[in-house]
């Protein structure tokens, strides 16, 4: 019978996806080899996607996010760099997304770092902000590239309209938010595009991609749609649910 065969087929590729999707902490990776590592770490801004001022429905964003306290966050961002470094390959890379608010705690942290070296720093302009009454909304992340060694890899273009439409340049990417109906909702999700734009420019097809803060999982997703290989884990069990509502949607 055929179309059972491919109804096996499709359940035994969805668990093998969803085992690369470990709950655990950050702290309590070893030795993963990563070619890249794309992580977006908690602002520190007692976040939790859900107030008022955000422009979704709040049902169906899931709980369980886990935020860092301010006070805690140098610390933080320090376990995340150790991350980096001990499961990164000896020439690996590192991105690591930043709201605004505590980019100078993650850029003081990486210059500090012995192991790890800031090779530059890209923005990316987005569609959404809270809807603010009392100010301008400010709809900007910074990305910080970081290295292993002394070498980096970078391809000069991407298939995305940040090349395609552009002059490339890794400046600023604009890239908009791409918000599914009718399935559960991860607070920071970070869309399609971008990831594809980033996977390009920084890896290889079969390269290993790594994210030890990884949400919604959207960074696996992408990395399987471009044939890269990838492991991630969070804290938050409700990020696999996500995790598995995508790779309905994109496979
Ligand atoms: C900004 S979100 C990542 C969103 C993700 N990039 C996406 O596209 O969905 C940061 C994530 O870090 C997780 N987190 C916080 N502390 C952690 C820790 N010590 N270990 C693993 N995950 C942690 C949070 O639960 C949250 O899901």
């Amino acid at each position: 019978m055929i179309i059972p065969c491919i109804l096996d087929r499709y359940a035994k590729m969805m668990r093998e996806l969803l085992e690369r999707y470990q709950i655990k902490d950050m702290s309590s990776w070893d030795g993963v080899n990563a070619d890249l590592v794309i992580t977006d770490p908690p602002f520190g801004i007692k976040f939790d996607g859900k107030g008022g001022n955000y422009n979704r429905d709040v049902d169906n964003v899931v709980d369980g996010y886990v935020e860092w306290d301010v006070k805690e966050y140098a610390e933080k961002i320090r376990g995340l760099l150790d991350c980096i470094t001990n499961n990164t390959k000896d020439d690996g890379q590192a991105l690591i997304f930043s709201g605004w608010n505590n980019s100078n705690l993650i850029h003081n942290e990486i210059i500090k770092s012995a192991e790890l070296s800031l090779r530059g720093k890209l923005y990316w302009a987005y569609n959404f902000a809270p809807a603010c009454k009392l100010r301008p909304a400010h709809n900007i992340y910074e990305i910080f590239w970081v290295t292993k060694g002394k070498t980096w890899h970078y391809h000069n273009r991407c298939s995305t309209l940040h090349c395609t439409a552009g002059e490339p340049n890794l400046t600023t990417l604009i890239f908009k938010r791409d918000y599914k109906m009718n399935m559960p909702k991860y607070p920071t999700r970070l869309p399609f595009k971008l990831i594809q734009s980033l996977l390009e420019h920084f890896s290889n097809e079969e390269d290993l991609i790594f994210d030890p803060l990884c949400g919604s999982g959207m960074v696996g997703v992408v990395s399987y749609m471009l044939k890269r290989d990838f492991i991630m884990g969070d804290l938050n069990e409700n990020g696999k649910v996500v995790f598995r509502h995508l790779l309905d949607y994109y496979l």
